[in-house]
């Protein structure tokens, strides 16, 4: 991808991850992209890099502008290494004595990741860095979603460096939300329920801080995916209510299957559930990756769980799947487990335990079927979706 010059002066010089599928376990079925923006003025500051991999692109875009060695200041908003990845050899191009501003906890974070010496600057929440017309603003974010994540906000051009937030895993020709022919939320809503749901309050207080503030954000520039040009308050409404974890009515059914009787008890609750006219959606944990079943779990008032009894345990991609969802701390659910079983049957007990771990609002003590469900359990796991309806 060229540079594109998103305001006077300001390029977003990043790259895209076309064929990345897999970002630490999050599913990217339409790739990604590393954002990094040059701001040109009296002074010349690079904001953020790009993974390793890609640094040789992200120093021939800032070359199609500036000559590297020119830029006068680089700032790292967050350390993790699809950002910083490339600062090594940016570093050595922009010369390694220039100024590298960060957070504190950035300098302390990339100094673990990096051996060199880099010239760190470590800013203090609302510190500001004149360039000569432009003057910047760093505004500390810490666990947004790491301790040394930070926003840089350009004051003249009332433009936001959002660092991860309001970003989506997303490779496009398009650079804005309002070039968009296909709806992007969809891809903001993963983003957040697999990376940003565990800091849900902190969000709020963050949205609190800037409404106070008065911040007029223009545009907002996250790391991954488009730009908010259009309407920035979109997104900004999306993270309020994804932040206060508001549900619909709504249920995910989570299930494993060995010989299709746990899924014919899925569907079952599903038919109870659609009854109630609640919106249900059966996921097969074989057939769905787990980030694309937490993104539906995200606004689900229901979450209900089934796995068959293996070896007196639960199927192993309850396990996954359990684990995953439990980091990233869920809330306002009710539940229910539901499974079958050969001859020792303890997969309900264990998801129910689990489900009550997470402090869900069990609807069930839990349904288990022996081998194979008959007409009777059916109706059973039908009158269960029905009961779970209407306790929603
Ligand atoms: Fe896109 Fe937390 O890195």
């Amino acid at each position: 991808m060229k540079p594109v010059e998103i305001a006077k002066g300001i390029y977003d010089v990043g790259v895209n991850d076309w064929n990345i599928r897999d970002f630490h376990g999050y599913s990217t079925h339409l790739g990604s992209s590393y954002n990094a923006f040059l701001i040109v003025d009296d002074k010349i500051a690079l904001v953020d890099t790009v993974k390793e991999e890609f640094s040789d692109e992200l120093i021939e875009n800032i070359t199609r502008i500036v000559d590297p060695g020119k830029i006068d200041v680089v700032i790292s908003n967050h350390t993790e290494m699809d950002h910083s990845g490339g600062l090594a050899r940016i570093m050595h191009r922009v010369g390694e004595n220039k100024p590298l501003f960060c957070s504190k906890m950035g300098q302390k974070n990339l100094s673990l990741h990096y051996p060199q010496h880099f010239n760190y600057h470590a800013v203090e929440n609302g510190e500001t860095l004149s360039l000569g017309h432009h003057t910047l603003t760093f505004m500390e974010t810490r666990m947004l979603h790491w301790p040394d994540s930070m926003f840089t906000y350009l004051n003249e051009e009332k433009i936001l460096f959002s660092s991860d937030a309001f970003g989506q895993h997303y490779a496009g020709f398009e650079k804005f939300d309002d070039c968009m022919r296909d709806d992007i939320m969809p891809h903001a809503k993963k983003y957040f329920a697999n990376i940003l749901l565990p800091y849900a309050p902190l969000i709020l207080k963050l949205v609190e801080q800037v409404t106070a503030m008065g911040l007029d954000i223009r545009m907002i520039c996250p790391d991954h995916g488009i730009l908010w040009r259009k309407d920035p308050g979109k997104i900004i409404d999306a993270y309020v209510r994804w932040g206060r974890q508001e549900t619909a009515r709504k249920a995910v059914i989570v299930y494993d299957t060995m010989w299709h009787s746990t899924e014919k008890m899925a569907h079952a609750i599903a038919g109870g559930l659609s009854e109630q006219g609640v919106a249900v959606h059966p996921m097969h944990l074989r057939k769905w990756d787990r980030s694309d079943i937490m993104t539906e779990v995200l606004d689900a008032r229901a979450v209900v769980i089934g796995s068959p009894t293996l070896n007196n345990g639960l199927f192993p991609t309850l396990g996954d799947f359990l684990t995953y969802m439990k980091g990233l701390k869920p809330k306002n659910k009710v539940g229910a487990a539901f499974g079958s079983y050969g001859w020792s049957g303890e997969a309900v007990k264990l998801l129910t335990q689990e489900l009550e771990g997470m402090k869900f609002e069990m609807i069930d003590p839990g349904m288990k079927v022996q081998y194979v469900p008959d007409e009777k359990a059916i109706a059973a796991c039908f009158e269960l979706g029905k009961k779970i309806g209407l306790a929603m």
